[in-house]
């Protein structure tokens, strides 16, 4: 039976019947897994790509690990399905006072296999079959897929650059939405608004003014916001991550989403939560309860510990939401210089890891790189950029819908979280000596 078994040619199942089901038509490309799969099948590259910090966490997350691994047995067992109790606790009590909210850990947060998985429970509870849901661009690009597989109908309205003044860097601050436009987005079909300060891929870190807008046009046209703020300890220049469930009126329309992965710089671990009023989290708890059902126990309580030693050291020097922002502002700071040394034109960012960078001057030197017909050129320049100079971004224009990818096809992403020690060890970030080694050649050729 054994041998027959083996002996099965592997994979091609036909049926008579159609075989996948269709809410995934239209999604089974993803650009983004392509350029993750192209750089790992080139040796030696230096890959500022992906949106992980290469630096160890914080000790005191790893401890809590270890404490939870090898500490009460009873750890290594399921635990209530919609958060270990002292992690909803915790998450309850912390961004209670933040949002300025009674937050009641089991009406109204619920603990999911990260950030993802929360953003995925929050499309398949709200959206509904020809439900529209409007998109900032450049946006996290699980969004759109996400909300086609619930049936929904993406709305898209675009960030667009304001010029600047000649040699003045360009800011991700300068990149605004319309009003006009914005407000145009909203019908009578609208379900619900995604947001996301801040934002990835731009690092904008959305104003009150900006958030108040959005407010009120949920309010006015009775919309669900879906804000996603996996990024809110990543903020620098002195900006201030504002929650827009802390806006008046607006806790009872939002649901606030977070990561740990993001927060202690464990995006292994795959602990996230979503923050809501109880006539929005019911819904979610159904698709939970009928889905994932329950998440691991050891990486909560870990997080929950950490939450809880954050508690004490909130906003002291002490504090990991001090000193990480302070840690990768460096970084930024210093692949910034590394990027305008190479002939790039960064796009500064005033949040998250990352930061998008103006190619226009690659494409003017070099505008025939190789690609398919039609593939935009931030595409066929990071394939370029992979092959050649063994280094690693991403392209813009994978944030952006399809109709409007041309319009943003001379950016491309560095994460600038990738260097070998840790925040609080008061070493200067090495990432950039090797970015800059890979960038010499590449003015070189841009040159050339
Ligand atoms: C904006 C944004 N939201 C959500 C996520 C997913 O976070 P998690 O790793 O906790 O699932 C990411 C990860 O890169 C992200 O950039």
């Amino acid at each position: 039976m054994a041998e027959r078994a083996r002996k099965r040619p592997c994979g091609s199942l036909t049926m008579a019947k159609r075989l996948q089901a269709q809410r995934l038509d239209g999604i089974d490309y993803s650009p983004r897994v392509e350029f993750v799969q192209l750089a790992s099948e080139e040796a030696d590259v230096v890959n500022l790509g992906q949106g992980f910090p290469d630096f160890s966490p914080p000790e005191f997350a790893v401890e809590a690990f270890q404490h939870a691994v090898s500490g009460d047995f009873m750890l290594n067992q399921y635990t209530k399905a919609f958060g270990y109790p002292p992690l909803t606790k915790i998450l309850a009590n912390f961004f209670g006072k933040l949002l300025g909210q009674e937050i009641d850990p089991l009406k109204n947060v619920l603990v999911t296999v990260g950030a993802y998985g929360a953003l995925f429970t929050a499309f398949q509870a709200l959206v509904d079959e020809g439900d529209e849901v409007i998109i900032i661009e450049p946006f996290f690009d699980c969004y759109e897929p996400m909300t086609l597989m619930a049936g929904g109908r993406p709305v898209f309205v675009s960030l667009k650059p304001s010029p600047t003044q000649k040699g003045e860097p360009d800011s991700s601050s300068n990149w605004q939405l319309d009003p006009t436009e914005l407000a145009s987005k909203f019908t009578s079909r609208t379900k619900a608004f995604i947001l996301n300060t801040p934002n990835n891929p731009l690092g904008k870190v959305f104003s009150k003014e900006e958030l108040e807008l959005v407010a009120s046009l949920c309010q006015q046209h009775d919309v669900v916001c879906i804000s996603d703020e996996v990024y809110q300890w990543m903020v620098f220049d002195g900006f201030q991550h504002i929650s827009i469930a802390s806006l008046p009126g607006m806790w009872e329309r939002t649901l606030t989403i977070g990561s740990a992965g993001k927060t202690f710089s464990v995006t292994g671990w795959k602990v996230g939560w979503v923050l809501g009023p109880d006539s929005l989290m019911k819904h979610l708890r159904t698709v939970h309860q009928n889905s994932i059902y329950h998440c691991a126990t050891q990486g909560q309580a870990a997080v929950a510990q950490s939450f809880e030693r954050e508690q004490l050291h909130f906003g002291r020097p002490s504090s990991y939401f001090v000193q990480l922002p302070q840690y990768i502002q460096r970084c930024r700071d210093h692949m910034i210089q590394s990027l305008q040394s190479m002939g790039f034109r960064p796009v500064i960012p005033q949040g998250s890891y990352f930061l998008i960078t103006d190619i226009s001057d690659f494409k003017n030197k070099m505008p025939d790189l190789p690609g398919a017909a039609g593939e935009p050129y931030d595409r066929r320049f990071v394939k370029w950029m992979i092959k050649n100079k063994g280094l690693v971004a991403v392209p813009v224009s994978i944030f952006f819908s399809l109709p409007h990818q041309k319009f943003f096809d001379h950016y491309i992403r560095f994460c600038f979280v990738k260097v070998k020690d840790s925040p609080g060890e008061g070493r200067a970030p090495q990432a950039s000596s090797d970015l800059l080694g890979r960038g010499v050649g590449l003015i070189c050729v841009g040159a050339g």
